[in-house]
């Protein structure tokens, strides 16, 4: 794993969105992966900034979400669909037909996780996969005890996560739903390169496991650790128990 570690959350967006313009530079059309969370907003922000600049286009491009909400109604403000197009999709040129998110509201849970994971493959697989990182060690939705193997499929959220996430559902955490579809840890690791940021003192344990912790599934990150090609971007709070 290559560690990064810079002062600005910022910086981090930065550095991240390099990397996916120097992509898409290169490969046009090149699939990307998005997580949804607060620390991918830095970089999509620089890459709306870059795309109003001329400096890169997605028109070519695909991209898949990591994971979804079950039980929301469509449309709801923080269905991870609605949020992935308010943050990111909707400011840049990349085709609605491109972007692809678990279906959450799906008659067969079963049956759209398979479809979910034929698409990324039929795409030809992510190239670049951005990830945040929850206090718990969870990367996109695969809570502790997560098999490493797994594919994208159905999980229910951690207390812990629930309590996280509840400050996008006005602190209600009865508002916060129990379960979700989510990209697997095996699906996670096909990706070519994937870019974990992590930002603040709260993700500090989960970072110290994930960078030097043993492999474990009850810190579920640790399996970049294994990862060919990964990019761990922390700021100085966040790397401040290394
Ligand atoms: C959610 C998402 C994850 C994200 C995590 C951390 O649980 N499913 O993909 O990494 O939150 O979110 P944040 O970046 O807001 O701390």
């Amino acid at each position: 794993m290559e560690i990064v570690i810079l002062e600005e959350a910022a910086e981090l967006g930065r550095l991240a969105a390099d990397a996916i313009v120097a992509l898409l530079q290169h490969r046009p059309g090149a699939v990307l992966g998005l997580a949804t969370g607060s620390s991918p907003l830095p970089v999509y922000d620089e890459l709306v900034r870059r795309h109003e600049a001329g400096e890169v286009s997605f028109a070519q491009a695909r991209a898949f979400t990591l994971d979804e909400y079950v039980g929301l109604p469509p449309g709801h403000p923080e269905g991870y669909r609605t949020v992935i197009e308010r943050e990111f999709a909707s400011r840049v040129d990349l085709p609605a037909n491109a972007l692809h998110t678990p279906d959450g509201a799906a008659q067969d849970i079963p049956a759209a996780c398979a479809a979910y994971d034929a698409a990324i493959a039929a795409a030809g697989g992510i190239d670049l996969q951005i990830l945040g990182i929850g206090t718990d060690g969870h990367i996109a939705f695969n809570e502790p005890g997560s098999s490493f193997a797994s594919r994208t499929r159905i999980k229910t959220l951690m207390h812990q996560t629930r309590v996280d996430n509840a400050r996008f559902f006005d602190d209600d955490l009865d508002a916060v739903p129990v379960h979700c579809l989510t990209q697997g840890l095996g699906t996670i690791m096909e990706a070519r390169h994937v870019v974990l940021l992590a930002t603040g003192e709260g993700k500090a344990e989960a970072v110290q496991h994930l960078v030097e912790g043993p492999v474990s599934a009850m810190w579920p990150a640790t399996i970049l650790q294994h990862h060919p090609h990964a990019t761990i971007l922390l700021d100085e709070a966040a790397a401040g128990r290394l």
